[in-house]
């Protein structure tokens, strides 16, 4: 099968597999966080994880339940990032975002309920004995790269950060953390699962910063192009520190050194380089 079917019946099998999971019950809780998860995200780092996994021979069916955590995490994430705490966003993916809908008390506790259920979903998911110091090196990465020296630790600096103060090296800092780690969380996550050796993993979370870099400075020449959003016109990013033309040369230089990572470690894998050349192409 092609990359680009193989990327479509994951993201129907991530897709299905969040609904079961969020199915749970019918609360004002349980309907905010659908509201958020099934909405229309991309589902771009359950595709990485995936098609990791894949790539190692991990299997669809032992790498899904680790695929629907990280877009648990991710969702959350989404949801405390809009309140008006921190960026004070009123629309996500095009409706209204989740405290718009449910209130703020609702959305900061579905963003909770959703963190916690990620981890809840990967210690439950089913492993061989023989594997079960995969799954825990997976827990552990993903709890690391979504905390403090990760994921959050790239929101606060996000927060404490100005155009004026903005050095370039820091921008990079900030991004890899907000966006990047998550991302290398999820390319790692489905090589680990597979049993890749350590330098195998070592090219992946290479092209996993990569891909992250390449992912934020197309969503922030996005955002430039569109005037929905309020904190970017505040917000140091990859448009207002670099300019609209080197930021461009930065998304290709990144996709190219992502794609250069997979070569040097010889993994043919065509959803991973799909994934990262698709950053290319215009759209959403
Ligand atoms: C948006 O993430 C926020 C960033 C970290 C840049 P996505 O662009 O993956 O959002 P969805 O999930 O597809 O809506
Ligand atoms: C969101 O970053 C990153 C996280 C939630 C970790 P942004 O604030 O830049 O993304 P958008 O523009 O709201 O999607
Ligand atoms: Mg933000
Ligand atoms: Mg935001």
């Amino acid at each position: 099968m092609d990359a680009k079917n193989l990327l479509a019946g994951y993201k129907d099998a991530v897709e299905g597999d969040l609904r079961r999971i969020l199915s749970r019950h019918d609360t004002l809780l349980f309907q905010a966080m659908r509201y958020s998860v099934l909405c229309g995200g991309k589902r771009f780092r359950p595709l990485l994880l995936l098609s990791a996994g894949d790539a190692f021979g991990a299997g669809l069916r032992r790498t899904l339940p680790f695929a629907c955590a990280v877009e648990l995490i991710h969702n959350y994430s989404l949801i405390h990032d809009d309140l008006p705490a921190l960026d004070d966003d009123d629309y996500r993916r095009g409706r209204p975002s989740c405290h718009k809908a449910f209130g703020e008390d609702i959305a900061l506790l579905a963003g909770d309920s959703l963190l916690t259920l990620a981890f809840e979903v990967m210690a439950a998911a089913e492993m061989p004995k023989s594997r079960l110091a995969r799954k825990d090196q997976v827990i552990k990465e993903v709890a690391q790269l979504a905390g403090v020296e990760g994921m959050i630790g790239g929101q606060l600096l996000d927060i404490t950060f100005s155009v004026d103060n903005a050095a370039k090296e820091s921008l990079h800092e900030l991004m890899l953390k907000k966006t990047g780690a998550l991302i290398v969380a999820s390319v790692r996550a489905g090589a680990v699962l597979g049993g890749a050796q350590r330098s195998k993993l070592e090219s992946l979370t290479e092209y996993g910063k990569n891909v992250g870099l390449a992912f934020q400075v197309r969503d922030d020449i996005h955002d430039a192009a569109t005037t929905r959003k309020k904190a970017s016109l505040a917000k140091p990013n990859y448009v207002t520190v670099f300019g609209r033309e080197k930021a461009g040369l930065l998304l290709k230089q990144s996709v190219r050194a992502a794609l250069a990572a997979l070569k040097t470690a010889s993994i043919g894998s065509g959803p991973l380089q799909r994934l990262a050349r698709q950053l290319l192409e215009p759209g959403t």
